[in-house]
């Protein structure tokens, strides 16, 4: 076990945890000792994350749910606390779901499909979550996209719904602190070896064109997520909460509009 950060016995549940950035911090809150359970809706996904994390040495488990689903979600908590024998110390909600189109080209259910996976599944885990959380002391963090600040074509729905996402996470920060319920957004920058990246940035030239508009000239990591999560959700930060956190390399200061349009006329060429 990683001792960077001591979460011995604390419950973890990570929505939307079975891959990419989301599962690189089920994986660090494995390496410190927790107890953790991911979700999402792919039971395949599912069965592989759990196997990934036991080998780890983790006590790990996971649920089927689709976060579109009040229902499943509800379901999901309930098995989640049944399996870590408890209320939940810390949850990481990050399902979502992206494709590039220009608003014109997206059918109303295209839209719909995204605001209802980011944003309604991101209300469906807090309003779900809130009466499985311990209180006082629990730590919530919603998983964001610079998306949610910086415009970008072919990215209206996901700018819409990551919009939506942090302005929750501030006021939920304001509903839930009288309860002892810190709640905060991690904002990653472009990560490598990432679902999204692999959408967004399709060819070698563009990511290296992305890591130079980095201030810090890379690309992120899994574990620099991974360790910003560990941050937020340790004692030691228990006076923080309603922050939407850029762990980004310094890109949302540069504005980064200039790589995100040479992005997006990219994907006009290479789109039907
Ligand atoms: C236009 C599209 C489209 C595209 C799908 N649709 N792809 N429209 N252009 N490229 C339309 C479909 O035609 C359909 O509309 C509607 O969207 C729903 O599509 P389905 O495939 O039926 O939906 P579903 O199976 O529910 O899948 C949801 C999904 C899919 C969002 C479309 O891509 C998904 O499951 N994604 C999860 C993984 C993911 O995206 N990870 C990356 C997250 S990265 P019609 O009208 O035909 O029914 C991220 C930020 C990255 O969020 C930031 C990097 C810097
Ligand atoms: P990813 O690997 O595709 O992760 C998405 C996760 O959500 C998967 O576990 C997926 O599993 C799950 N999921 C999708 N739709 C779901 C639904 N309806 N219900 C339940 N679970 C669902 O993508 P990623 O690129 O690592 O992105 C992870 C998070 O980071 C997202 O919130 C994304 O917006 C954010 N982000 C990514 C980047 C980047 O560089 N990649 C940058 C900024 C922000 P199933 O397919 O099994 O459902």
């Amino acid at each position: 076990m990683s001792t960077t950060f001591n979460f011995i016995r604390k419950n973890v549940f990570v929505v939307g945890g079975t891959s990419g950035i989301n599962f690189g911090i089920a994986s660090g809150f494995a390496r410190w000792g927790a107890n953790v359970v991911v979700a999402s809706r792919k039971e395949q996904k599912v069965a592989n994350a759990v196997a990934e994390l036991k080998a780890l040495g983790a006590s790990a488990n996971g649920v089927t749910l689709d976060v579109r689903d009040y229902e499943q979600v509800e379901d999901g908590f309930e098995s989640a606390c049944k399996f870590l024998g408890g209320d939940i110390d810390i949850l990481i909600s990050g399902a979502a779901g992206n494709f590039p189109a220009r608003v014109n080209d997206m059918s109303p259910n295209a839209i719909r499909s995204v605001l209802e996976i980011d944003l309604l599944g991101t209300f469906h885990v807090m309003r779900a979550g809130f009466n499985y959380l311990k209180k006082p002391g629990a730590s919530v963090i919603n998983i964001s996209a610079p998306q949610a600040f910086l415009p970008m074509a072919h990215q209206a729905h996901v700018c819409a719904a990551k919009a939506g996402v942090d302005m929750v996470t501030r006021t939920l920060s304001m509903e839930w602190g009288q309860d002892g319920v810190r709640v905060n957004s991690i904002v990653p920058g472009p990560i490598a070896g990432t679902e999204g990246m692999d959408r967004l940035s399709p060819t070698p030239d563009l990511q290296a064109a992305v890591a130079k508009s980095v201030p810090l000239k890379r690309l992120g990591e899994f574990h620099d997520i991974a360790h910003a999560a560990g941050m937020l959700c340790a004692e030691e930060s228990s006076y923080i909460s309603g922050v939407v956190l850029p762990v980004d390399g310094g890109w949302s200061q540069t504005g980064a509009t200039s790589v995100m349009d040479k992005m997006s006329r990219m994907l006009d060429t290479i789109k039907p």
